[in-house]
């Protein structure tokens, strides 16, 4: 049977409809002045469903990992886009339609895709161990080229990583590693438990501990500092029990707290401190480091999501459950495991970022779309970007018109440059009933002042999750892309 269209959903409709296509662009149109020392490569991944799904109740999280690069080279920009080719995305090709359930709900799945990983690979992509990396939180990495963005296979770090990955492992540029966490699937009558990994800058795996938490929650991202290592538990609760009873899989438990397991980051599951602070949802951080003998954690939290239906099946609108970027203190010496709040800013944000060459160390900056216009941002579109000054909460904006969806801000470094603003800030964004998307280049010290350039893509690119850039003399780059200057 032909495709025809998509269901009804606010995910698959709108800034967020799928493009189904894939594009080799070598020289896109800029308007503006692109910076000479722009020099490197932004990817972004995203889920773009091949196939209609087959639950009514599609997710935004559910669609099949497609990832755009676009390359900053010799002052032209380039640009791909690739569906990642899982073993779940074959196997739908290879049948013509979509075989897995919403979430791959073995329930609602096809028995023809029983004893096939649901692995979308939809959420991240990274550079690292001289490898990019689509990453999802329930499956291993997928590994592509870096330039073609061909699949080459799931990672496996020799046999250590075989069922889940983080989609938030943190790098750490002063050591090279990235350090994982994967959520372990519950057997019966068993603690739930979380495999905590640490990867050096090879690839190599040097550490893999096993941690047991307090309940099974959805573990999106955890906070690596200089020396430790932070679990965020948070009441966004994954029960299988309840979901056998007719209830949601994943819910909101307003009735929980939010628990955070502090460890040394070579220690072991004893060394493990838990601390708890107030319900929150949290999915992002800005940064985490160390001050002081404290924890500081710059994150975007909220009081309940809407993404998820509470325990008892009420669903929270987007301005309920906003959220802002938040300090979270936590102070091993206090004499207290109770986790200090204050709100930096209070603006409606999605995903917030630092310079990355500063991730587990101090930063004064953190970069975010946000939401200033619209209803529901996660639906309609975050129509702005911000950049916070941590140490004051003084912010510089932008927005981008009534209607526009911005993706992920990154701040992309000059070449050669070495402070936290020195270079630019970059996002996609796509305005409302618009024909072509654009990724704006900010200079990082003046968003307020609209961006320098403007590179335009000729179609509507849907909204997607995790960006990150990477400058030619960043020494992840170079070891992906050894000798590369030329687009081939
Ligand atoms: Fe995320």
């Amino acid at each position: 049977m032909a495709t025809t269209t998509y269901r009804e959903s606010p995910f698959l409709t709108g800034h967020h409809r799928p493009t189904r296509m894939e594009v080799d662009a070598p020289d896109l149109f800029i308007h503006g002045e692109l910076p000479a020392d722009l020099a490197g490569v932004f990817y972004r991944n995203g889920a773009e469903p091949l196939y209609p799904p087959v639950d009514e109740d599609y997710h935004w999280f559910d669609g099949d990992g497609m990832v755009y690069a676009f390359f900053f080279e010799d002052g032209r920009v380039s640009m791909r886009n690739r569906w990642v080719r899982t073993d779940k995305l074959m196997l739908e090709i290879k049948a013509g339609r979509r075989l897995f359930g919403v979430h791959g709900n073995p329930l609602t799945t096809d028995p023809l895709a029983l004893g096939t990983r649901y692995n979308t690979a939809n959420t991240n992509i990274i550079l690292h161990g001289g490898k990019l990396l689509a990453l999802m939180e329930g499956a291993p990495p997928v590994e592509l080229d870096p330039r073609t963005l061909d699949t080459l296979g799931e990672e496996h770090y020799g046999g250590v990583v075989t069922t889940t990955f983080s989609a938030h492992p943190t790098i750490d540029y002063a050591t090279g590693e990235l350090i994982n966490i994967g959520s372990i699937a519950r057997r019966k009558g068993t603690a739930p438990e979380l495999r905590y990994d640490i990867i050096d800058f090879d690839g190599r795996p040097i550490k893999t501990e096993t941690i047991p938490v307090p309940h099974q929650s959805m573990l999106h991202t955890f906070f690596v500092t200089e020396n430790h290592v932070v679990f965020p538990v948070t009441p966004l609760d994954i029960s299988i029990t309840r979901a056998a009873a007719g209830g949601p899989l994943v819910a909101w438990d307003p009735g929980r707290p939010t628990k955070l397991g502090v460890m040394p980051r070579t220690g072991t599951a004893a060394q493990v401190r838990w601390f708890e602070a107030a319900p929150r949802q949290m999915m992002h951080q800005a940064n985490v480091w160390e001050q002081d003998g404290r924890i500081i954690a710059d994150v975007a939290a909220a009081e309940g999501t809407s993404l998820f239906p509470d325990i008892d099946g009420t669903r929270r609108t987007h301005r309920e459950t906003r959220q802002s970027l938040r300090r979270w203190t936590i102070d091993p010496g206090a004499g207290t495991d109770i986790v200090r709040e204050e709100i930096l800013n209070d603006r409606d944000i999605q995903f917030p970022r630092p310079d990355d060459r500063l991730m587990t160390r101090p930063s004064r900056y953190a970069f975010a779309n946000s939401n200033q216009r619209s209803v529901d941002g996660r639906v309609d579109g975050m129509d702005s970007v911000v950049c916070v000054d941590t140490r004051t909460g003084a912010e510089d904006s932008y927005h981008f018109g009534t209607g526009a969806a911005a993706g992920e801000l990154i701040f992309a470094p000059r070449v050669g440059g070495a402070d936290e603003l020195d270079g630019y800030a970059l996002t996609l964004v796509h305005r409302a009933g618009a024909a072509e998307t654009e990724l704006m280049v900010f200079d990082a010290r003046n968003l307020a002042g609209g961006p320098l350039a403007r590179v335009v893509i000729p179609f509507a690119i849907p909204s997607g999750f995790h960006c990150n850039y990477y400058a030619v003399d960043n020494p992840l780059y170079g070891q992906a892309m050894p000798g590369v200057d030329q687009i081939r």
